[in-house]
């Protein structure tokens, strides 16, 4: 067979089907095509004509694929849909890639778990389903103690007295059942209470419990720990005011307040018009609470703390009202878009 004749043949081959590159395929490229043929034949050749006779079908053969590769790029271009008019028209709306941002309660809860975490705390969890011993009975609160009256309840079954936990210091008992001092752990979580929904409460909110206990812990190293976070939060020139209080699981009992931000101290809803916030309530924890837990009241002391996230994060990013935290509304949310949590 003629090759000048072969090589017209596949370069005129009508190529513009799937059958007719089948065809094409079938008479060039399989075993038993033309070509598959004539290269068996070359055996029978002298040897002086095999070499050229060889060279010049592997030439036709590569001639076949590369018309065919050729033919079935053309054929997947044409059924791409062109890209070019997205790129070329100047007034095609930008395609915008929404990244997400992370809710304030986040952003300012990592940053009270940065600074604690500074000074050595490790964080500790417990259940949002509780029982009455970890979340009134090992706290100091009696049965008929009236301070359970402080917190209204949402109780599950109560009858057993299981419920949602009203605090995080129930966290606090848990841990110290299950270790000894030294302690000193932060206990992020959520709580409930059976409020009505308004803008200064709500049915749940977010707390963050301390703890610190060991040898020879004061009041002095309560105060100086709580400075140290409120600067650390707020900023060096925040006016913090201590306040006597009460809570039965500690002797003695105090409330933190900071100058509102809000509106700079000269009264404004959030503060209920005195100029002040209280951020946090903290103590030293009553040798009531170590006996219940396991822990030696005579040989240990230690101080607590619970730290209102939301108020907190009211304060910082002076946000009126606590709804809005809960409502995931995107005006909201994205208004934090790009914050880091140390910012
Ligand atoms: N558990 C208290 C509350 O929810 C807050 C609190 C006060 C926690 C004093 C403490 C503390 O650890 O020492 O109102």
């Amino acid at each position: 067979m003629d090759i000048t004749q072969l090589q017209k043949e596949v370069e005129s081959f009508d190529l513009s089907s799937p059958e007719r590159r089948i065809a094409f395929q079938k008479r060039f490229l399989r075993k038993g095509g033309v070509l598959d043929e004539l290269f068996a034949a070359l055996r029978t050749l002298p040897p002086e004509l095999r070499k050229e006779q060889g060279k010049a079908l592997n030439a036709l053969r590569e001639l076949a694929q590369a018309r065919l590769t050729q033919a079935e790029a053309e054929e997947r271009h044409l059924s791409v849909p062109s890209r070019t008019p997205v790129f070329s028209d100047p007034s095609f709306p930008l395609i915008r890639h929404e990244a997400g941002g992370r809710h304030p309660l986040s952003l300012v809860e990592s940053r009270i778990i940065y600074l604690f975490q500074r000074i050595g705390y490790l964080l500790a969890e417990g259940p949002e389903i509780e029982d009455d011993w970890h979340n009134f009975e090992a706290l100091n609160f009696e049965p008929d103690h009236p301070a359970r009256d402080m917190q209204d309840t949402f109780f599950l079954r109560p009858e057993e007295g299981i419920l949602l936990r009203t605090h995080t210091s129930t966290v606090q008992v848990r841990v110290m059942e299950r270790s000894q001092p030294p302690i000193r752990i932060l206990a992020p979580g959520r709580v409930y209470r059976h409020e009505t929904v308004s803008a200064r409460a709500h049915v749940y909110f977010h707390q963050i419990e301390g703890l610190c206990v060991d040898e020879g812990i004061s009041a002095a190293d309560l105060k100086a720990t709580l400075e140290y976070f409120i600067e650390g939060f707020f900023g060096a020139n925040t006016r913090i005011r201590w306040r006597a209080s009460y809570f039965p699981f500690t002797e003695m009992s105090a409330e933190v307040d900071v100058g509102c931000l809000l509106c700079e101290s000269k009264g404004c809803a959030v503060c209920k018009h005195t100029g002040w916030v209280e951020v946090l309530g903290c103590g030293m924890v009553d040798p009531a609470v170590f006996d219940a837990c396991g822990i030696d009241a005579e040989r240990y002391t230690g101080f607590a703390f619970g730290l209102g996230v939301e108020r907190l994060a009211q304060l910082l990013y002076g946000i009126p009202d606590l709804r809005l935290f809960g409502q995931n509304d995107l005006r909201f949310l994205q208004s934090f878009r790009g914050y880091g949590p140390i910012a």
